[in-house]
C-alpha cells in the first residue's frame, strides 16, 4: 500500500472516489456532502490531497480545503474502500493529510465536522478537541457544502449554531497536552443519540443520520 499526495497523473480515480463516497453514504443512510469528480480534480491538481493505491487499485482518499483566506483547513472526504477498511488505513491516510496541512499551511487552525465515530477517534488521537460550531470557520462557502446533506435542514433551523455533526478542530498555538487518552466513545454516541432524538422527527434506522465532510 502506497500513500502519495495526489496529482494531475491520479485523475483516473477523480470518479472511483465520487462513487465510493456515495455507495458508502447510501449504505450507512447517512447524510453526506456531495463531491463532483472536478471537485476532487481540483483537489488533486493542487496537491491539497492524500490517495492510498494498493498498486493500481483506489484504496483510500482524503483532501484539504482552504477556508477564511488561510485562517482555516478542513481535512475532509475522508473514504476508505470497503475492501480495505479496518486495516488501520483511515488511521494513516488521516495523518499524512495532518502532516501535509501543517507543511502548507502552518498558520492555520484544521478542523473537521463529523458524526462517524471512527473520524472522532482519529481526530482525537492527533489532538483534535471538539469544539462549539462558533469556533469554526465563519466563511459561508463551508457551510454552503452542507447544502446537500439530508440534515442540512437542522443546520438552519438552530441558525448555524450545531448540527448532528460534532466540530473538532487543532489549533497549531495550542499548547500539545502532556496527557493522550482515546476518545470516550460511549460518551460520544450518547451525545449522537440525545442530539438525534432532539432534532429528527423519527428514526428511519438504528444511525439514520450521520453526516459530515
Ligand atoms: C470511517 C472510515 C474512513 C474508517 O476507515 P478504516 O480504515 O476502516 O479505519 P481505521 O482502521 O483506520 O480505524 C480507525 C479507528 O476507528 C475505529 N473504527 C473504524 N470504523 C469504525 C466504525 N464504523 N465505527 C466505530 N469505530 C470505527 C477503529 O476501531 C479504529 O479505532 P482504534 O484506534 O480505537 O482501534 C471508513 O469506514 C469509511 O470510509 N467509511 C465511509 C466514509 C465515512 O464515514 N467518512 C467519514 C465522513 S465524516
Amino acid at each position: 500500500m502506497k500513500l502519495v499526495v495526489a496529482n494531475e497523473s491520479h485523475f483516473k480515480y477523480a470518479q472511483d472516489i465520487c462513487d465510493t463516497i456515495e455507495e458508502s453514504a447510501k449504505v450507512r443512510g447517512t447524510g453526506i456532502a456531495k463531491r463532483t469528480p472536478e471537485y476532487i480534480q481540483k483537489k488533486l491538481q493542487n496537491g491539497n490531497a492524500v490517495i492510498a493505491l494498493d498498486g493500481e487499485i483506489f484504496a483510500g482518499f482524503c483532501y484539504i480545503e482552504v477556508w477564511g483566506h488561510g485562517k482555516y483547513v478542513a481535512n475532509s472526504g475522508l473514504i476508505v474502500h470497503p475492501n480495505f477498511r479496518g486495516q488501520g488505513l483511515a488511521k494513516k491516510i488521516k495523518q499524512r493529510v495532518f502532516d501535509l496541512s501543517k507543511e502548507k499551511f502552518p498558520d492555520a487552525k484544521i478542523f473537521g465536522i463529523t458524526t462517524g465515530l471512527a473520524v472522532m477517534k482519529i481526530n482525537y488521537e492527533l489532538g483534535y478537541k471538539p469544539v462549539t460550531f462558533s469556533e469554526l470557520t465563519d466563511d459561508p462557502e463551508f457551510w454552503k457544502g452542507c447544502q446537500t446533506c439530508k440534515n442540512f435542514d437542522i443546520l438552519t433551523r438552530t441558525e448555524q449554531k450545531l448540527c448532528l455533526c460534532t466540530g473538532m478542530l487543532h489549533d497549531p498555538k495550542a499548547k500539545p497536552e502532556v496527557k493522550k487518552d482515546k476518545v470516550n466513545s460511549k460518551a460520544f454516541k450518547r451525545l449522537r443519540s440525545i442530539k438525534e432524538s432532539l432534532f429528527l422527527k423519527r428514526k428511519a434506522s438504528p444511525s439514520p443520520s450521520q453526516g459530515g465532510k
